[in-house]
């Protein structure tokens, strides 16, 4: 993959949501400090000519899109470019996940001994660089985890882990797309669980698809159950970076191992909690939104290459949804 998933870089808790203050422990860019001082700072606005950058960004983009024939290719079997990223990386990437922790802190109450009957579900899992740091924290017998990706590798490197058989609760792992009209995977029966996680996700999908995959989580989740999301945000670095034959369509871009990433405006992710499935669904669907946005929030982080004297800007949005 030819950038570094968000949240890699050690983290403070950083989200700020709707005017709420920064969480205690960010680092913040003050006029008396230097750049150059650290590795990264919370909450840095964009500078002042980030307008001409994405406008560059853009037009260079835009002049040479990917072909009609190869957005055909890319779009036809996503799952083989993933198969191919999980079969030459394996397990090697996007490790840290303390972040998890500050940003979704739902997840390890559900491993506290006596959380009870909890189910977490994440369609899109990879190798399990989510799940894995669940089964180590957890002291629940009643915690059931499972991980589901449209990657035969990536199920395969889950399944070989040796976490894979946790010595409290259980963790299941299987080939499933998530954007599949057939229904849920086995081992999620309608209404069955309590948290859906989906971490840079929604975003390998192409947004055609989007719909049927809220639908489907929409089903498997109980009344009021929650929606974890964690995806990029629009013009973060890694978007404007793109050069010439990555854009597929406005803000949907392939990288140069054929796995597609879209990159969200805030009110964007926060549309997709309104979602309303016009399609046929695989179980019956209510006639209102699917689920109602209780978090939707806004991360810029801008990291330093101090060696290199290096700016960059990320940008990255996050969303708790519960389900109506
Ligand atoms: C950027 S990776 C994130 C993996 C994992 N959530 C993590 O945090 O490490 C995106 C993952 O989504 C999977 N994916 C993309 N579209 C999918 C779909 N329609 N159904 C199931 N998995 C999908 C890919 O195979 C890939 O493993």
């Amino acid at each position: 993959m030819d950038e570094a998933t968000p949240g890699e870089s050690k983290r403070t808790a950083s989200t700020q949501t709707s005017g709420a203050p920064p969480p205690f422990g960010s680092r913040f860019l003050t006029p008396s400090r230097s750049v150059w001082e650290q590795n990264a700072w919370d909450h840095v606005p964009p500078p002042d000519d980030q307008g001409e950058r994405i406008a560059l960004s853009l037009e260079r983009q835009r002049a040479s899109r990917v072909s009609d024939a190869d957005r055909n290719r890319y779009n036809a079997r996503p799952e083989k470019y993933w198969d191919a990223f999980y079969r030459l990386n394996q397990g090697n990437f996007f490790k840290d996940r303390k972040w998890l922790h500050l940003e979704f802190p739902e997840l390890f109450q559900a491993t506290r001994e006596d959380a009870g009957e909890v189910t977490v579900w994440e369609p899109g899992c990879g190798v399990g660089n989510a799940l894995f740091p669940l089964v180590q924290e957890n002291e629940n017998d009643q915690l059931k985890l499972v991980g589901c990706d449209y990657s035969k590798k990536a199920i395969e490197v889950v399944h070989a882990n040796p976490l894979y058989h946790p010595p409290k609760g259980s963790l299941h792992a299987q080939v499933w797309d998530l954007a599949s009209p057939l229904g849920l995977p086995e081992s999620i029966p309608p209404g069955s669980v309590d948290i859906v996680l989906l971490i840079f996700v929604l975003s390998a999908l192409h947004p055609d698809e989007w719909t049927r995959a809220l639908a489907n989580i929409w089903t498997a989740l109980k009344p009021s159950g929650l929606v974890l999301i964690r995806d990029y945000g629009r013009h973060d670095l890694t978007q404007l970076r793109f050069r010439t034959n990555r854009l597929m369509e406005e803000n949907l871009y392939v990288r140069g191992d054929g796995t597609r990433v879209y990159f969200f405006e805030l009110g964007e992710l926060g549309g997709l909690a309104q979602t309303q499935s016009p399609l046929p669904p695989a179980y019956p669907l209510p006639p209102h939104p699917l689920f109602s946005a209780q978090q939707l929030g806004i991360d810029r982080r801008l990291l330093v290459n101090r060696k290199r004297q290096l700016k960059m800007y990320r940008v990255w949005v996050q969303a708790k949804f519960c389900k109506l």
